[in-house]
């Protein structure tokens, strides 16, 4: 469709990177990413208003994006005629660039950009494995362009830099390349290895911010443990921050934050602070286990959120005060883990997981959290005592001898309460 859109435009159109490598790998993907030479956006735009959906554009880059999530049904069977595709076989937005070229006026500062032919805009790229460009238009659709060794260094499995400034270009090209390598089972080329220790110390300055996003694709890999590993051989992440390390020992409760089932019985929200969970526990798992000054570093070196701040520092005090719970009656560590944040918890249990601790934090969250007297505020203000500071010490005092046994019924708690 867009082929035939762009060819009526006498426009050349291809399907680049991501997607190439991909579909050569044999492991399909939906990332889309086309570009035209010539004019995107206007190629978007027209498919817009013959197709529907829509677009967002940025004329500074020549890019657009094209949402068809709300058309895919009216694509597949009215457009594309295929009566018995699923909706989940056509993606949710295709993204449009102008083949450009970009210029970097210093390293690390965001680029000059140029319109350009294919070749050029391939060249821009990170690596060689990402040049691949499958052309859409006329009579050269499925003609695979790879001016660049794209294809060799896909079969020799080698992640290659196009030139010797690209780290210099972007440093976080470095996290990509370990991303890519451990994802693929590829090995980094030695020059390019090579490059990557010449230009290391330049992820001192980049922001927060674009740190964190790179590090959090890496979490979101099927695998991440060995591309933790592998930064911390390539000495990358002290590159970010010297306080910043992938210890091994971390495997188990790495992977029991990201991808192992959650304990269900904990009923952990899906998102702490709006971020999605497992990304906040994995944060916590790496982090907790620090002196506290240091992954406040940390925190603030890459720009964590607000809560995670918060819970590494509720952790951090919470940690010296855990073996000396595993003595205490239920209502003393009720008392002290009360106003702890749940995901912190569930860290500290999965970094603790073969000790009692981690039994008495499980206890915690699933049974001793949720107990509660029937006798609330409205109970007490029937009973004539007048409202303030006392509701709270005779609420708790029914609460804690709950959970430490001494009643065992509405009506024992009752007869407390008259007391
Ligand atoms: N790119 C780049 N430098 C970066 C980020 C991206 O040169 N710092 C280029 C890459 O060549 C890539 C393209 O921009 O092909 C699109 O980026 P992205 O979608 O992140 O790459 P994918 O290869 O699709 O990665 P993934 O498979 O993880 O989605």
């Amino acid at each position: 469709l867009i082929a035939d859109r762009a060819h009526r435009r006498r426009l050349p159109v291809y399907v680049v990177g991501g997607f190439v490598r991909d579909l050569l790998l044999n492991r399909p993907s939906q990332d889309f990413d086309i570009v035209v030479e010539g004019d995107a956006i206007a190629l978007a735009r027209a498919l817009e208003r013959e197709l529907g959906g829509r677009v967002t554009s940025h004329s500074r880059f020549g890019t657009a994006k094209w949402h068809i999530a709300e058309i895919r049904a009216s694509l597949l069977k009215n457009t594309l005629r295929l009566d018995n595709a699923d909706l989940s076989d056509l993606p949710e937005y295709l993204d449009f660039i102008s083949a450009r070229t970009e210029f970097y006026d210093y390293p690390t500062a965001l680029p000059t950009v140029e319109r350009s032919s294919i070749k050029l805009d391939l060249h821009r790229r990170d690596f060689t494995i990402n040049t691949l460009a499958l052309r859409l238009d006329g009579r050269h659709y499925g003609d695979l362009y790879d001016y660049w060794g794209g294809y060799a260094d896909l079969q020799r499995g080698l992640i290659r830099v196009l030139h010797s400034l690209s780290f210099v270009d972007d440093p976080t090209r470095m996290l990509r390349a370990v991303r890519f390598e451990q994802r693929f089972g590829f090995q980094i080329e030695d020059r390019t290895l090579q490059l990557m220790h010449e230009a290391r110390d330049l992820l001192r300055q980049v922001s927060g911010d674009r740190l964190r996003h790179e590090l959090e694709l890496i979490l979101a890999e099927e695998d991440p443990l060995p591309a933790l590993q592998r930064l911390e051989e390539l000495q990358l992440l002290e590159s970010i921050h010297p306080d910043l390390h992938w210890n091994p020992q971390l495997n188990d409760p790495m992977h029991a934050a990201l991808k192992a089932p959650l304990e269900s019985a904990w009923n952990l929200p899906e998102t702490w602070g709006g971020a999605p969970i497992r990304r906040m526990l994995a944060y916590l798992v790496w982090f907790l286990p620090l002196p506290a000054e240091k992954s406040a570093n940390l925190a603030q070196r890459l720009r964590l959120p607000h809560h995670l701040r918060e819970g590494l520092k509720i952790g951090a005090e919470l940690i010296p005060d855990l073996p000396g719970l595993l003595d205490c009656a239920p209502s003393r560590i009720v008392a002290r883990l009360d106003g702890v944040p749940l995901p912190v918890i569930y860290a500290l249990f999965l970094l603790n997981r073969t000790s009692e601790i981690a039994e008495v934090l499980s206890t915690y969250a699933t049974r001793w959290r949720h107990i509660h007297p029937v006798t609330d505020g409205h109970t007490l203000r029937a009973m004539g005592v007048s409202p303030g500071p006392a509701y709270r010490r005779i609420l708790w005092a029914l609460r804690a001898a709950w959970l430490d046994g001494e009643i065992h019924s509405p009506e024992e708690e009752r007869r407390l309460l008259e007391q």
